[in-house]
Order: structure tokens, then C-alpha cells, then sequence
């Protein structure tokens, strides 16, 4: 009777398993996104949006012939459509029990991403390309990709939200929310021709949020955070390389290359942006674990 009395309250203190699948498709999806994001910057670069002219089909038919802008305007759809029924297997495998809820609530919310994303891409065509709905497109493409990113980071176990390096996830959110500014404001220049002043100068604060990120990351000696610096470093001066490129081809587009190849080196630089938006997210997520799972 007594040892019963004595035998402490069993406490569920088991952390969530993770669930391998789960993680290794939400890693897959967002690298499928990324070419997404490429294949839908070579869209607006080579002028192509309104090379097919209706929608959900494309001249009435779901294989049209691949000829000129219609091979990046219809090639972009067939992608996106790839990427969506990813992105739902996603939302199906995160009912699985050893999804943690937050990778569960993320995958959930990219699917809803993806949908509104759809209904943006094909709102653009029907209405000939209107800069807001056009910039929103742009910008809500981004934002799954970073979500689809997001899952995959918060799928594995220790990914927690204890208390973590705290300057470390201060910058680096900080830097995310200037990214994405960042990309707004390039959006806005590709889409009117406007606002490129307030480009290039925000970008001042992209490398100094970027460089206080990395900086603090790299002294945490964390591998975790390691590896994310690394990338910030590169895709930062990578960006500002790539921006005074596209800032020569808006100039004149065929002045070093030709056409089709300055249109692919514009939209590397709406890559880069995505790398260095995907570079401050990972800071951000993983300096969040606490210091003894990172
Ligand atoms: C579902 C996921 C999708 C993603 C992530 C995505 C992403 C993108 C991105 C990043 C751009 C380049 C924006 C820029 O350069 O500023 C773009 C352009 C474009 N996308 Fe999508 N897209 C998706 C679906 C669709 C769909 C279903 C359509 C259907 C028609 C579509 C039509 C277009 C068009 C017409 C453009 C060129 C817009 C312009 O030049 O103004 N997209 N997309
Ligand atoms: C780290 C800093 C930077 C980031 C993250 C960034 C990001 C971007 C992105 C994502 C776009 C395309 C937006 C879209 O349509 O979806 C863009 C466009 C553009 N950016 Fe940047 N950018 C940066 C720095 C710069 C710099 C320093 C310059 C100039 C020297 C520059 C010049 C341009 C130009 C000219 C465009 C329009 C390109 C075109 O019309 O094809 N950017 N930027």
C-alpha cells in the first residue's frame, strides 16, 4: 500500500518522435518550390505572361504546343501544378502521430499558400497582368516556398521554442522581415519599373541584419547554426552581385548576352532572394532550439 502511495504520477514528458517521411517530403516540396520560384521569374524576365491567354487550361487544352512564351508560361503552370499536389501529400502526411504540431499547422497553411497562390497565377492572367495582383503573386510565391521550408525545419525533434540564442533569432528575424521587404520592393521594380531607389538602399539593411546574424550565429559555434551563416554569407554577396547584373540588363538586355541568357541571370537574382530569405528563416527556427539540442 505504502510503495503504491510512493510511486511519483507518471508524467507523458516524451517529445514529439518526429516523423521521418514527414520530413524527407517537406525537404523535397521546398526544393521543388525553389525551381518553381525560377520557373515563374523566367515568366515576367522573357515578358511571357500573356502568352496563353485563358485559364485553369491553356488554349482550351491541357498540352499546348511548347512554343515560344508558351513554353515558359504554360511550363510554369505544369510545375505549380506538380508542386501543389506535393504540397497536399504534405498536408496528408502531416496527420501522421509523430508530426509535431507546429511542422503540422505550417504544412497545413502552405497548402492554403498554394491554393491562393493558383487562384493569384491564373487572377493575373485573366485580368493581363495587373502589378498588384502580379507583385502579390510574386511575393505570396516566396512566402510557401519559406513555409514549405519551415515545415521541414520544424519536423525534427529539438526543434523547440525554448529559450535558444536570442540575439541570434533577434537578427535573424529581423533580417527575415527586411528580406522579404526587400523582395517586395524588387517586385515592385520588376512589375512598374518603380522604386528601385528604395531597392538598392533597403538592401543596406539586408547586409548589416545579415552580417549581425551570421556573425552571432558563427560565435555560437552551434553546427546548427553554422551551416545557415554559411549560406547567408554567400547568398548575400551573391545578391548584391546578381542585383548591379540585372540593374546593367534592365539597361539594355542584350548589352553583355543574349536575351534568353540575361533574362535567366535576372531571375537568378529573384533566387538569390529566396536563398537569403531561406538563410535568415533557418537562423531564425534553429536558434530557437535550446542550446542543448542545437
Ligand atoms: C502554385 C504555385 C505558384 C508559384 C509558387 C508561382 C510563382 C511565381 C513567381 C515567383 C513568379 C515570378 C514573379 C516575378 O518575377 O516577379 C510567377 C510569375 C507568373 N506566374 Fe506563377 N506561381 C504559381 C502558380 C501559378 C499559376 C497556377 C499560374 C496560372 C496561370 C501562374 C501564372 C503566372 C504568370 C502569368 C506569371 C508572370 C506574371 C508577370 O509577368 O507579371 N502562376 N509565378
Ligand atoms: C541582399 C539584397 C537584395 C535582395 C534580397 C534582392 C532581391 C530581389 C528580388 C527577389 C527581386 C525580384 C523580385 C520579384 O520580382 O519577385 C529583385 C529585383 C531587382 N533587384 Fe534586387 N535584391 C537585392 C539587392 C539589389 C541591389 C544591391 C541591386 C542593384 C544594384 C538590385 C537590383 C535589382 C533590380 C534592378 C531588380 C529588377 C530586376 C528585373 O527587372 O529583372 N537588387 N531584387
Amino acid at each position: 500500500m505504502s510503495t503504491l502511495a510512493a510511486r511519483p504520477p507518471r508524467l507523458n514528458l516524451r517529445p514529439p518522435s518526429g516523423d521521418r517521411p514527414f520530413t524527407a517530403w517537406a525537404k523535397v516540396t521546398a526544393g521543388a518550390a525553389f525551381l518553381l520560384l525560377f520557373a515563374g521569374g523566367m515568366v515576367t524576365s522573357t515578358g511571357s505572361g500573356l502568352s496563353v491567354p485563358d485559364w485553369p487550361l491553356s488554349f482550351g487544352t491541357l498540352a499546348p504546343p511548347m512554343i515560344g512564351g508558351v513554353f515558359f508560361e504554360h511550363g510554369h503552370r505544369l510545375i505549380a501544378g506538380a508542386v501543389a499536389i506535393m504540397t497536399l501529400i504534405l498536408a496528408v502526411l502531416a496527420r501522421r502521430p509523430g508530426v509535431p504540431a507546429a511542422a503540422r499547422k505550417t504544412a497545413f497553411l502552405a497548402l492554403g499558400g498554394v491554393l491562393i497562390q493558383a487562384l493569384l497565377g491564373g487572377l493575373t492572367v485573366l485580368m493581363k497582368l495587373p502589378p498588384a495582383v502580379s507583385i502579390s503573386h510574386a511575393c505570396l510565391g516566396q512566402g510557401v516556398f519559406c513555409l514549405l521550408l519551415a515545415a521541414a525545419v520544424l519536423s525534427v525533434p529539438g526543434t523547440v521554442f525554448g529559450p535558444g540564442y536570442s540575439r541570434v533569432f533577434r537578427f535573424s528575424a529581423l533580417g527575415f522581415c527586411a528580406a522579404y521587404l526587400q523582395l517586395a520592393l524588387g517586385a515592385l521594380v520588376r512589375h512598374t519599373g518603380q522604386g528601385l531607389g528604395w531597392h538598392m538602399l533597403w538592401a543596406c539593411s539586408v547586409v548589416v541584419l545579415a552580417a549581425l546574424a551570421g556573425f552571432t550565429a558563427w560565435r555560437t559555434r552551434s553546427r546548427a547554426l553554422r551551416g545557415p551563416a554559411l549560406l547567408l554569407a554567400a547568398a548575400v554577396p551573391l545578391q548584391l552581385g546578381l542585383g548591379l547584373f540585372a540593374l546593367l540588363m534592365r539597361a539594355d538586355s542584350t548589352l553583355i548576352i543574349g536575351f534568353k541568357a540575361s533574362a535567366a541571370w535576372r531571375t537568378a537574382h529573384l533566387s538569390g532572394g529566396a536563398l537569403t530569405l531561406a538563410a535568415f528563416l533557418l537562423l531564425a527556427l534553429k536558434s530557437r532550439r535550446t542550446a542543448a539540442a542545437a
